[in-house]
């Protein structure tokens, strides 16, 4: 069932039905600031592997912990230092989760038997209100069936999830649009292992200001790596993918993108029924090419020209779901530099574009 709340002041009244079903060990879509989550009380097994088997998901990829402050957040950790503090001082409450050794008593269905655990501390009233009515942390993978693009509405969770869980919290879109960033402090190496909404720009200069001299190392992203040694263990699973099939329109500018276009649509190559996901600048030259050679037989969605990137990876995602709904043979997404939130994008679309390498 659905549960409708106000984003920015929830009733907590609205939400306790949910926070007595996860005491009850039943699974609930939430929303957080990120994307939507499924999420079960951490210490209830039974409830975690109900996350699983709802998700599809296989079992060996380990759940991070939500939490609604900073003291519940170190009770996962079996240890804490200078860098945890700055790093979760800075970034948390936000689109940020940190990784670390665990505390003995985390057990192991959630971290699926992993020595480590992620702790987030999302950064919107609602998922704070349910964490706190519940009394405990809430272990949570984005609410997607296992393959299918992150949810970032209630409705795209109804989509994936109707009929298989008691309740769906509705509090409107996800701000960020993309997971968080995924940072591994473990033996004395900072590891960036999944781009999020924080930036590695952000992290870097953190460490800089702190005169910390430990560098964030971000191999693990490396594309030829991403898929034969993957470090978060869901990286190497299917990821993002709509039904359609995925393109990069790369190009080092908008004119080297508009003559790619421009050689695909005249060669046929665009698809039976493309979409197109652009930003404003290019979308607005391209649609002379488009109009020109399809007429109105194509669909587009547009992004902000946004140096930080924020608005393409913010809809990337809702993108993908709108145009599958649109039943589209083809989705060419911009190209965006790796700069800021343009390294999430890359990443959502690269691993989408790969997915479907070689599907007909
Ligand atoms: O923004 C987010 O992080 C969202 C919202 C709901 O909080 N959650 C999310 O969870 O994206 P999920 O399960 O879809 O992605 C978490 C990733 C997975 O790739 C998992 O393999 C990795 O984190 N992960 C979890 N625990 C880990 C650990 N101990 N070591 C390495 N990777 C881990
Ligand atoms: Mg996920």
């Amino acid at each position: 069932m659905l549960l409708q709340v106000d984003a920015r002041k929830p009733d907590p009244e609205v939400l306790r039905p949910a926070a007595e079903a996860l005491r009850d060990g039943a699974v609930v879509a939430f929303p957080t600031e990120t994307v939507y989550g499924l999420g079960a009380v951490w210490d209830n097994d039974d409830a975690v592997r109900e996350i699983f088997r709802v998700k599809g998901r296989p079992l060996d990829n380990p759940l991070i912990i939500h939490v609604a402050s900073i003291k519940q957040m170190k009770t996962f950790y079996a240890e804490w230092d200078d860098v945890a503090e700055i790093l979760i001082k800075t970034f948390c409450p936000g689109p940020f989760t940190l990784i670390m050794k665990r505390a003995e008593h985390v057990s192991s269905s959630v971290t699926a038997g992993l020595a480590t655990v992620g702790v987030r501390l999302p950064d919107h009233p609602v998922t704070k209100t349910l964490i706190e009515l519940t009394g405990k942390g809430i272990a949570a993978p984005s609410a997607n069936l296992s393959g299918r693009p992150s949810p970032t509405t209630a409705e795209d969770a109804i989509e994936d999830l109707s009929g298989k869980v008691p309740w769906i919290i509705d509090a409107g879109n996800s701000v960020f649009g993309v997971e968080s960033t995924i940072v591994s402090w473990v033996d004395g190496k900072l590891e960036l292992l999944r781009p999020g909404g924080i930036s590695a720009e952000e992290i870097r200069n953190v460490l800089t200001e702190h005169q910390i001299a430990i560098q964030l190392d971000d191999s693990s992203l490396d594309l030829e790596t991403l898929e034969t040694v993957p470090r978060a263990p869901g990286m190497k699973y299917r990821h993002y993918a709509p039904e359609a099939k995925v393109h990069i329109l790369s190009g080092e500018t908008n004119e080297a993108k508009l003559k790619r276009l421009s050689t695909l649509a005249g060669s046929g190559a665009l698809g039976q029924r493309p979409a197109f996901y652009l930003s404003r600048a290019l979308a607005k030259e391209a649609e002379w090419i488009l109009q020109a050679q399809l007429e109105n037989h194509y669909q587009l969605i547009s992004f902000a020209d946004d140096l930080h990137h924020q608005d393409a990876a913010a809809g990337l995602f809702r993108a993908f779901r709108a145009f599958d709904r649109l039943s589209v043979s083809d989705i060419w997404a911009e190209e965006q530099s790796l700069q800021h939130l343009g390294l999430a994008y890359m990443n959502r679309l690269r691993k989408a574009s790969r997915e479907n390498e070689g599907r007909t």
